[in-house]
């Protein structure tokens, strides 16, 4: 099983990656399937229907999302929401979303809630199972001068708790993907 830990802010100084990492690392001494980073900025997506839809980064952007089974969503909060650039990256796909699971991990002045909250809805659009466990990071006292991710101990065994509803509900929605696929040709 393949599960894409998908970084969801792209400006200059964004503190993403050392969120994404940090989850891969506990991921990663799992045994349930294989992490990734999925990395939203590398697809250079244009705005959804600004262009005529042939820059390389948009099939990359689809085919990366169709071989994953499920997801795990590193949300930062911007005015109350998700970013613009996560939006945008979700709007660019459809059916490459269905039928899977996806965990969220959020951070902010509130631990991003708000924009957890707001991708919630999102995910039941597309026919992505949204988990229940939701660990959330302050800015004020996971971070160092907001920007050093120094992470409490105590949220470890809340990733491991979602990362375990994350792939348990990947694998349980399997047999719903495989015969979405069959249904394709139809
Ligand atoms: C445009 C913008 C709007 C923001 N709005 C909020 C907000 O509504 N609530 C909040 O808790 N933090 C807000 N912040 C602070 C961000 O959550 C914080 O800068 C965080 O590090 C952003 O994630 P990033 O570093 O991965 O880009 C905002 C930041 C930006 C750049």
């Amino acid at each position: 099983m393949n599960i894409g830990i998908i970084l969801g802010s792209t400006r200059d100084g964004r503190v993403s990656p050392q969120v994404g990492n940090w989850v891969k690392e506990l991921a990663d001494s799992r045994d349930d399937a294989n992490y990734q980073i999925v990395d939203i900025m590398e697809y250079q997506l244009p705005f959804l229907g600004t262009t005529d839809g042939t820059e390389p980064g948009i099939a990359a952007w689809s085919e990366k999302i169709n071989e994953l089974d499920g997801f795990v969503f590193i949300v930062q909060e911007y005015n109350h929401g998700m970013t613009g650039a996560l939006k945008n990256a979700i709007d660019h796909l459809r059916d490459e979303w269905h039928d899977k699971a996806a965990g969220i991990v959020s951070y902010g002045s509130t631990g991003g809630a708000r924009a957890a909250e707001h991708l919630r809805g999102v995910m039941g659009e597309l026919k992505v199972a949204d988990v229940r466990v939701h660990p959330t990071l302050s800015l004020f006292t996971d971070f160092e001068n907001f920007s050093d991710f120094k992470p409490a101990d105590m949220h470890e065994e809340n990733i491991h708790a979602m990362l375990d509803q994350v792939s348990a509900w990947s694998t349980a929605l399997r047999p719903i993907r495989i015969s979405d696929d069959v249904n394709v040709e139809k």
